[in-house]
């Protein structure tokens, strides 16, 4: 077995010498408290077995035009999900990522293209993160609408698993009485309302601006879909890698994890633990 106690330490380092964490993530980091990712379309189709067996790919389901053909099937899976997320607790890596943003001398932002909520629930502020393909908890209207997201609290889905699809009334907007979607960037969607995305956005880049030594720890960022990658490694920072299956790095200053969520938070807390 590898021993990775020389990165653990090189990690604390990085971060001891830093005033300001960014986090970056994708659903990688939500694989610990078994939420699944989607990494490719078999484990897509692993993940929702009746959209397998009619071969509806993530692409297809996750789009506007699902939702105007068939709504009770686009929110069979995205009620599951909500339902899921809402039922789920982050894993303790969380916790920790909690505790060093409250540590640094000017605290942290979450960047992130997962639309679970798990950070908010972990404990950080909605002021901290920046949900970039935005939130499932967060409802928008598909008829055009184009001024409000509220938030989806009062939406209960029912789903039927085994057939996807939703079995009570769709959620329906306040203003127009039409169709709700999540206010979730889909493929092929001009439709998405990004204002509360871009107040994010708006918030890191001037939270950016005070942090004079940033360090960015990314945890299960995908490379099929790079939105994730491409900030973390936009900032001139040091970066330390969680990834299971991807974590190279190509600086020799950075920090490469292959491991699990859990397991190189636990050895990171350890490591700063013992320095
Ligand atoms: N929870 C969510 O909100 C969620 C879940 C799936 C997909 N999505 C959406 O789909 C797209 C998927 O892109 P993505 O890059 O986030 O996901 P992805 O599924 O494409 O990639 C997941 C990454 O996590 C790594 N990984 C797997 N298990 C891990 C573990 N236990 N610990 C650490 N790393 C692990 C994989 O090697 C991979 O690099 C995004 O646009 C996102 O909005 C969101
Ligand atoms: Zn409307």
């Amino acid at each position: 077995m590898t021993d990775f106690t020389d990165q653990f330490i090189h990690a604390a380092e990085l971060i001891d010498q830093a005033d300001g964490l960014l986090v970056t993530a994708g659903a990688g980091i939500g694989v610990d408290s078994g939420l699944p990712d989607f990494r490719g379309t078999e484990g897509f189709w692993k993940a929702y077995p009746a959209l397998a067996q009619a071969r509806i790919r993530f692409e297809s389901i996750a789009s506007p035009s699902a939702f105007a053909e068939d709504p009770k099937l686009a929110w069979g899976f995205y009620g599951h999900r909500l339902n899921l997320y809402r039922s789920t607790l982050p894993h303790d890596g969380f916790r920790f990522l909690v505790e060093l943003a409250d540590q640094m001398p000017k605290g942290a932002f979450v960047f992130t293209s997962n639309v679970d909520g798990q950070f908010g629930k972990a404990g950080f502020r909605d002021s901290e993160v920046c949900e970039v393909h935005g939130s499932i908890h967060h409802l928008q209207c598909m008829e055009g609408c184009a001024s409000d997201i509220w938030p989806a609290t009062e939406f209960y889905p029912e789903v039927d698993e085994e057939h996807c699809h939703l079995t009570n009334a769709l959620p329906t907007c306040p203003h127009c009485g039409g169709l709700a979607r999540p206010n979730i960037l889909m493929f092929n969607d001009g439709g998405w309302l990004d204002f509360r995305q871009r107040n994010q956005q708006h918030a890191m880049s001037k939270w950016l601006a005070t942090v004079q030594r940033p360090v960015v720890i990314e945890i299960g960022a995908g490379t099929a879909i790079p939105t994730v990658r491409m900030m973390g490694q936009s900032i001139d920072a040091p970066m330390i890698r969680i990834n299971a299956r991807e974590a190279q790095v190509s600086r020799s200053y950075d920090v490469s994890l292959p491991m699990g969520a859990l397991e190189g938070l636990q050895g990171i807390e350890l490591a700063l633990g013992a320095s």
